[in-house]
């Protein structure tokens, strides 16, 4: 199998690289040996390596930002994923793509299921979500993983941001009333890796399409933050803020240029019954991630 992988060195692409590298051979591309916001670009790439399946993880990812920089944050998030799909059906390829919960406002009670209504309020949100539809218009077999709150040993992420203001600060004021599910780039390639094999396989007819890939349970980020906290704590870490001056907020005291739902929780039923998985506790993976980090 030949895989053709974006965004290596991503909190994704870079766990993507080791677990893609036991499907077949990987060809891994950063920004500079393919710019998704270059047509040319892209299509080059993929027309060089004729991959039997395309991995994106990459993104426009700066979710403040892209409220000023919808061109770019469109051209990367919603045009590359049609160009790369245009290229994929062409050859007849898979494309594994990548998107979030930010499709969704927030408002309702209970885990958001892939059937549910999507209205994101955010320009990124808006963006990944037209990246879905693109890619999904131009026929080529897909599949598209929604995920959250997602960290990694690479790359920078709430968890190393945590551990760094807790080893300089007093006092932390964390969001409270944001609930969803911290989900590790690791589970993501590697439920990736165990996708694409059964892809690959004869008799896989409707096995494609959108699937929410998150780990299991829910928290909220000031509960998250006082996880990574007590474990940095617990290992040694230079930890200034007392267990008790991590302060739980409300989003409405702490403004950002992007909205962010309220509920993140993503329902992964369908994921777990196409392809028989189990997903990991949010817990786990992130203290496995945090014995390698500290
Ligand atoms: N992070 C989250 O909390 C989260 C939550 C839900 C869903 N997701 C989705 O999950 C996927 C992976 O996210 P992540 O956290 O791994 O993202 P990330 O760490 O921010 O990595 C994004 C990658 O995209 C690359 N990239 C950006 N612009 C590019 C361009 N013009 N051409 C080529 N590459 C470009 C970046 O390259 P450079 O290294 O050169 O900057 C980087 O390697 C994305 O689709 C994201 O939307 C993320």
């Amino acid at each position: 199998m030949r895989l053709l992988l974006t965004g290596k060195n991503g909190q994704v692409g870079f766990e993507l690289q080791r677990a893609l590298a036991l499907l077949g051979d990987v060809v891994a591309l950063d920004r500079l040996t393919c710019d998704l916001e270059s047509e040319v670009s892209i299509r080059e790439a993929v027309r060089r390596f004729e991959p039997n399946v395309i991995v994106n993880p990459a993104a426009y990812t700066a979710v403040d930002k892209a409220e000023s920089e919808e061109g770019r944050a469109r051209a990367i998030n919603a045009r590359a994923p049609a160009i790369l799909g245009e290229e994929a059906a062409r050859l007849g390829a898979l494309v594994v793509h990548y998107s979030t919960d930010y499709v969704f406002d927030g408002k309702t009670e209970r885990f958001y299921r892939e059937t549910d209504a999507t209205t994101p309020q955010s320009i990124y949100g808006k963006t990944k979500l037209a990246g879905e539809k693109a890619l999904a218009a131009t026929g080529a077999r897909h599949v598209i993983f929604r995920s959250s709150w997602v960290y990694g040993v690479h790359g920078s992420n709430f968890v190393k941001t945590m551990l760094r203001l807790a080893g300089e600060r007093e006092t932390l004021s964390v969001v409270a009333d944001q609930i969803g599910a911290p989900t590790s780039a690791a589970l993501i390639a590697d439920v990736s890796t165990l996708v694409i094999r059964r892809l690959s396989e004869t008799n896989t007819a409707g096995l494609e399409g959108v699937y929410h890939l998150v780990a299991s349970g829910e928290t909220s980020w000031h509960e998250y933050a006082c996880h990574v906290i007590e474990y940095g704590r617990a290992k040694g870490h230079v930890i200034k803020v007392a267990p008790d001056a991590v302060r739980p907020i409300a989003t409405e005291d702490y403004p950002t240029p992007a909205k962010r739902p309220a509920n993140s929780r993503l329902d992964t039923q369908k994921l777990r019954d196409a392809f028989g998985l189990t997903l990991p506790d949010w817990r786990g993976s992130l203290d496995h991630v945090l014995e390698q980090i500290l």
